[in-house]
């Protein structure tokens, strides 16, 4: 049995035959439309979500299969207050899979460990965010037909942003990406995740507060929100949440092919205006997360 808790859960030939998976469900959804014919999925999410649980949701129904589960904490027995470690004991009686959305880094590690079933990280606090980083991979293969040699731009949030942790950890198993981490000084990108990075031979970084200086050699931006819920107070989010805001004129210095991605959701860090551009591919990323979670339950069904 196996759990997904962080991307390189999966090692880079997995991810290709995710992807590849992934590709030839999108191409013919009518052969896996039976697939998971009698079997649950259960969400359990502790925080709030719009696109992860319900694109679990939609893929486990498009394979045939049933859901179950809860959408926030209150309106489950974690408000009387069970253990993590206790409900997805329960849940493995219920359900042949299960996704877990927490606020706590490693919560989705401890459910793993007293789970009877696979367990999969839909986000465990300012940790990793491992289903989103399949899903933007997907994107950017989709777009760039590689995953290697690539000048991958993050910016925003750097600091709490789990999906730029995720997704960092694994853009290291392809060579030659260089990354350019642009945040206000406040929100850096970890330096274990850096260290890390360096040890696994991906150390070609720049770090910036400027987006305008950099944007002109990136092949990919990746936007982020500031994440108001991981701050100890008030002011401080207020003060740097709107420290980036893409706007048409900052992507006329832009390479007329790059690619901007954005988790979302979206608060104020790309203006509406930028929607109509084509190099605006978020909400085809959110298309590319339904297909990507229907492969990881194949996989982890053994289907
Ligand atoms: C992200 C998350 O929950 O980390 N959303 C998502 O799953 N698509 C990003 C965010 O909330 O900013």
């Amino acid at each position: 049995m196996r759990h997904i808790i962080d991307p390189t859960d999966l090692s880079r030939d997995e991810i290709d035959d995710l992807l590849a998976l992934s590709k030839n469900i999108i191409d013919n959804p009518g052969a896996y439309s039976e697939k998971c014919r009698g079997r649950i999925l259960a969400t359990m999410f502790y925080e709030p979500s719009t696109r992860t649980r319900l694109s679990f949701e939609s893929a486990m129904l498009s394979l045939g299969g049933g859901v179950i589960g809860f959408a926030s904490a209150d309106s489950s027995s974690a408000s009387k207050g069970e253990s993590v470690a206790d409900t997805v004991r329960v849940i493995s009686c219920y359900a042949d899979i299960c996704a877990i959305r927490h606020p706590k880094e490693g919560a989705a590690l401890v459910a793993a460990q007293y789970a009877g079933i696979p367990v999969i990280n839909a986000g465990d606090g300012g940790h990793q965010h491992p289903t989103q980083t399949f899903t933007d991979l997907l994107t950017i293969k989709s777009l760039k037909n590689t995953l290697s040699s690539l000048t991958v731009g993050f910016c925003g949030d750097l600091k709490f942003g789990r999906t730029v942790h995720s997704l960092l950890k694994a853009l290291c198993l392809f060579p030659d990406n260089r990354y350019v981490f642009i945040s206000p000084d406040e929100l850096r990108v970890p330096g274990y995740l850096l260290e890390e990075g360096a040890r696994r031979g991906c150390g070609n970084f720049t770090e910036s507060a400027s987006l305008e200086d950099n944007i002109g050699r990136m092949d990919i931006l990746y936007m982020t929100r500031v994440q108001r819920e991981r701050f100890f107070n008030e002011e401080d989010y207020v003060r740097l949440k709107d420290s980036y805001i893409l706007t048409p004129s900052k992507l006329a210095g832009a390479k007329p092919d790059m690619a901007i991605l954005h988790p979302l959701p979206r608060v104020n860090e790309i203006s509406v205006e930028v929607d109509s551009d084509p190099r605006a591919q978020y909400f085809n990323q959110v298309r590319y997360g339904k297909y990507v979670r229907m492969a990881l339950i194949l996989k982890l069904l053994g289907l």
